[in-house]
């Protein structure tokens, strides 16, 4: 039978790097896109980068950026995948305040670029899936949120990704392309960014335990999120695109947590016994020694914030049998794990 063949926008971030690897064990060729950068940015692709010289290759990188159309429709006539995941982004929320023409222009204008490529060569009914986010409920009141519920943005990262989503469902109905949006609530693992708060957490407490750093310095210690992990929702990604219709699903836990319920966690998993005291920006942690250890630093603080993210995935559990495989404690474990055999690096 023949191989399917992907085509991976983001390859070298978290997702990007565990769907690459998803896919392969499913057989697909896989493609990635990666951009030009003044160092190496493959590094979480180290044991699947396929030499170019080789023949036969099942993982082939490309270079390209979201920003330039004529790259993006190139790839795609050249590729002609099956299959398109939009994983590329400028993902950072707090960094979106700071370049919000450059993220609105990536995560907005971006997903329109790939989707007008696949209207007009879209011979072969090239899939597509967007990386949408639950940042878009962003202010919402309710409680737990689903594909139902209004969006709400509260960043500019937050509204691209809004428009990414419409811009997607108008493609589907207008044109009848296969294209799904995936709604996913925060998803991490060993491979996550360092500047996100549960790698900044795990790693700085690993540091500390081995005592490579003496204090971490975070914003909001009070907001709720439902972490999953990134290698189980890649699979949502992959089964999303592989249904008689597209359709649009929220991928979560249903379960929160508050960033400092999460500090308390992986102290508790470190042996480091912290206690609190203080409020507001002067809250701080501190050791069995009583070292502080934790600080407020007012930099991280958001301009807006994005307060409780829950995630009803119900829809996906019904229609893609679709259910998170490991829970949050399995998560840190892992991700300690990782920090620790890496020494706190
Ligand atoms: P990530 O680690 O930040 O990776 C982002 C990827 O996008 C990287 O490969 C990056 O390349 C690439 N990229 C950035 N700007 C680009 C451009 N102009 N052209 C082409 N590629 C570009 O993000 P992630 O955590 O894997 O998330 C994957 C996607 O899911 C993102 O769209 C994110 O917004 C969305 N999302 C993530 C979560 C989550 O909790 N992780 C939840 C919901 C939605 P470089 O390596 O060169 O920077
Ligand atoms: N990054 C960061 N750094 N966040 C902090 C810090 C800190 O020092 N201190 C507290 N926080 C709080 C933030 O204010 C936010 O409420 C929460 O920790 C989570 O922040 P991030 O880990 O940066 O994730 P995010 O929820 O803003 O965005 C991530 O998840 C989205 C899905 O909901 C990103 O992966 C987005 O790309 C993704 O769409």
């Amino acid at each position: 039978m023949k191989k399917k063949i992907a085509l991976i926008f983001g390859v070298t971030g978290q997702d990007g790097a565990y769907l690459s690897r998803f896919l392969l064990n499913k057989k697909y060729i896989v493609h990635g896109v990666i951009r030009r950068s003044s160092s190496f940015n493959t590094s979480r692709l180290e044991d699947i980068y396929e030499d170019p010289s080789l023949k036969n290759r099942k993982f082939i990188l490309h270079y390209g950026d979201l920003i330039d159309s004529s790259s993006v429709s190139s790839l795609i006539s050249k590729i002609m995948p099956d299959e398109i995941y939009n994983l590329a982004a400028q993902s950072h929320v707090a960094v979106s305040y700071t370049i919000p023409e450059y993220t609105s222009n990536v995560d907005g204008l971006g997903t329109l670029r790939i989707l007008d490529a696949i209207k007009s060569i879209n011979k072969k009914k090239i899939k597509f899936y967007q990386a949408g986010t639950s940042e878009m409920f962003g202010g919402t009141q309710k409680k737990s949120q689903n594909e139902n519920t209004p969006f709400d943005p509260q960043s500019p990262y937050a509204a691209g990704k809004v428009f990414a989503h419409t811009i997607t469902r108008i493609y589907r109905n207008a044109y009848g392309i296969y294209a799904c949006n995936g709604i996913l609530f925060n998803h991490e693992s060993p491979l996550r960014g360092e500047t996100f708060v549960t790698k900044k957490i795990v790693k700085g407490l690993t540091k500390i335990k081995l005592k490579k750093q003496k204090k971490l310095y975070l914003g909001n210690l009070y907001s709720k999120r439902d972490w999953g992990h990134a290698g189980d929702y890649v699979e949502a990604m992959w089964k999303m695109l592989n249904q008689k219709k597209p359709n649009d699903f929220v991928i979560s836990t249903n379960k929160q947590y508050t960033i400092k319920q999460f500090i308390n966690i992986v102290c508790n998993k470190l042996k480091i016994k912290i206690k609190w005291r203080g409020k507001g920006l002067n809250e701080k942690g501190f050791d069995q020694n009583n070292n502080c250890i934790i600080q407020i630093d007012k930099r991280y603080l958001r301009p807006l914030e994005v307060h409780n993210l829950r995630g009803d995935f119900s829809k996906a559990k019904k229609i893609l049998k679709w259910r998170p495989k490991r829970n949050l404690n399995q998560l840190v474990e892992e991700m300690i794990d990782y920090e620790l055999k890496n020494n706190g690096q």
